[in-house]
C-alpha cells in the first residue's frame, strides 16, 4: 500500500510565528512540515538556514522536509543535521557534485532526496536514483510561492515511478509548487505520493485545507 503524505510548507506561514505555525500545523493534520530554504542565489529570493530549522525543532515532531534551493548545498549538510533536519532535498542544478552530496546527506544520518527544476529531464538524475530516497519533482520554477501547477512536469513524474518499477527501487515521488485539491489528483495519478502544498494550505483554515487535500487521495 503506498503511503502518502501532506507536507504544508512553512514559506506561505506568518514568518514573525515560524514555531506557533509548525505547531498550528501539527495540530491540523500535516504529515510533514516542508522548509523552503533559499540563498538569493540560486533563486531570487531569500528565506532562513539551519538556525531557524534548530529553533523549531525542540517544538514539533513532525517529519522536517527541507528543501534547500540553495548553490552547494553539500556545504550545510552538517548544520541542517545539527539542527534536526529529517531530510534534504538538494537540486541538481545547484551541485556539481550530486552524487558525493547526496551520500554525504545519507552519512549524516538523514534521508537524501534530489530535485529537477522545471526545465530539467529526469535523465539528468537517473545516475543518483539508486542513492535516494526521494525524487522532487518541481511543478513550478522554485523561489516563490503562489504560482500555478505546470501540468507538462507531470511526464517526469510518470516516467520516475516507471523507472523506480523497471529497476526495483524504492524512493519517494513529491511534487513542489501550485498544488490544490484538484492538482493534488493529478500528481497523484501521475504517480506522486507527497505533496508540498503552500499557499493552498494558507488560504483557509489549515485544518480543513489539509482535510480537503486529504480527501483526494
Ligand atoms: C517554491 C517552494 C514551494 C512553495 C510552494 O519555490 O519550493 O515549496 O512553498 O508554494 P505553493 O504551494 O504556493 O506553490
Ligand atoms: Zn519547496
Amino acid at each position: 500500500m503506498t503511503d502518502y503524505y501532506i507536507a504544508p510548507s512553512i514559506l506561505s506561514g506568518n514568518f514573525g510565528k515560524f514555531t506557533e505555525e509548525a505547531i498550528r500545523l501539527e495540530a491540523a493534520g500535516a504529515d510533514w512540515l516542508h522548509i523552503d530554504i533559499m540563498d538569493g542565489h540560486f533563486v531570487d529570493n531569500l528565506t532562513f538556514g539551519a538556525g531557524v530549522v534548530g529553533a523549531m525543532r525542540p517544538y514539533s515532531k513532525l517529519f522536517f522536509d527541507c528543501h534547500l534551493m540553495v548553490e552547494n548545498p553539500e556545504n550545510y549538510v552538517t548544520a541542517f543535521a545539527e539542527a534536526g533536519a529529517d531530510s534534504m532535498s538538494i537540486h541538481v542544478e545547484a551541485t556539481s557534485h550530486i552524487h558525493g552530496a547526496l551520500q554525504k546527506i545519507r552519512a549524516a544520518g538523514m534521508k537524501a532526496s534530489v530535485v529537477i527544476n522545471p526545465g530539467t529531464p529526469v535523465s539528468a538524475i537517473e545516475p543518483v536514483l539508486t542513492l535516494v530516497d526521494m525524487v522532487l519533482v518541481m511543478t513550478v520554477n522554485p523561489g516563490f510561492g503562489g504560482q500555478s501547477f505546470l501540468t507538462e512536469c507531470l511526464e517526469k513524474v510518470s516516467d520516475l515511478a516507471m523507472f523506480r518499477k523497471l529497476r526495483n527501487l524504492n524512493f519517494d515521488i513529491e511534487v513542489d509548487g501550485g498544488i490544490t485539491d484538484e492538482t493534488i489528483a493529478l500528481a497523484k495519478q501521475a504517480g506522486a505520493n507527497a505533496f508540498v502544498a503552500g499557499s493552498f494550505t494558507f488560504s483557509g483554515e489549515p485544518a480543513e485545507q489539509i482535510r480537503k487535500l486529504k480527501a483526494q487521495l
